[in-house]
């Protein structure tokens, strides 16, 4: 699939929402979890951040929070979220595997439900997400295993787009894994996902300098 189709397909998804947010306007249970790792005052790189959902509530942990995304429609909801929220966030509208990333590196780089990449745009995808991360610096992850195809509760409907665990393994050798957890568990995501769900949880360290 092109950019041009990601960016129209889920352009008119978030448009057929209307005043509603497809994925809610809480975070995913995986940051909320993980919440004692984000520190205020650390930087934060959202990529795909779709409506907003997740930079926000970043934000509002107290981060420096950039968020990237291809569809301008999602855009204006985040940028209308983060209003109403009083919190600030850098909004940027680009192609994350083929437009242009702020050339700077982040505390923490996070990746929610970016499983749009097939297994060549993946590697390109992985590699900007590695290097965005400072030395040091973490990585998080979250998506869906293959056994969501059953599912249908959410995610894409090419299989060769989900993670394994072997897969993940492998992609992030080059970095610390702190957390590496294939699971299932009930989510209730706005409409655009919900039920019972097959997940997947990465956080790695990359490695000081
Ligand atoms: C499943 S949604 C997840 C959105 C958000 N991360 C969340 O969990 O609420 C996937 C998002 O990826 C965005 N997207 C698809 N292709 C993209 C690309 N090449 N560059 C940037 N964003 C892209 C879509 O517009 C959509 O917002």
């Amino acid at each position: 699939m092109t950019k041009i189709d990601q960016e129209t397909i889920w352009s008119q998804r978030y448009r057929d929402a209307g005043e509603d947010y497809l994925f809610g306007v809480a975070p995913c249970r995986f940051l909320e979890v993980h919440r004692q790792l984000f520190e205020s005052g650390a930087t934060a790189l959202l990529v795909a951040d779709g409506e907003g959902r997740n930079s926000v509530w970043l934000a509002e942990q107290g981060l420096k929070v950039t968020a990237l995304e291809i569809s301008p429609v999602a855009l204006e909801k985040a940028r209308r979220l983060a209003r109403g929220r009083g919190v600030d966030v850098e909004f940027i509208r680009t192609d994350i595997i083929a437009g242009e990333w702020p050339a700077v590196e982040y505390d923490f780089v996070v990746g929610v439900f970016i499983q749009f990449a097939g297994p060549d745009e993946r590697v390109v995808q992985f590699d900007r997400l590695k290097r965005a991360v400072r030395p040091g610096g973490l990585l998080l992850l979250h998506g869906y295993t293959p056994k969501q195809i059953e599912y249908k509760t959410g995610g894409p409907s090419a299989v060769e787009n989900l993670y394994t665990e072997d897969l993940l393994r492998h992609a992030f050798a080059d970095f610390r894994i702190e957390t590496l957890h294939a699971y299932e568990a009930d989510i209730d995501e706005g409409a655009g996902h919900r039920g019972r769900s097959a997940l997947i949880d990465l956080i790695a360290r990359r490695p000081a300098l």
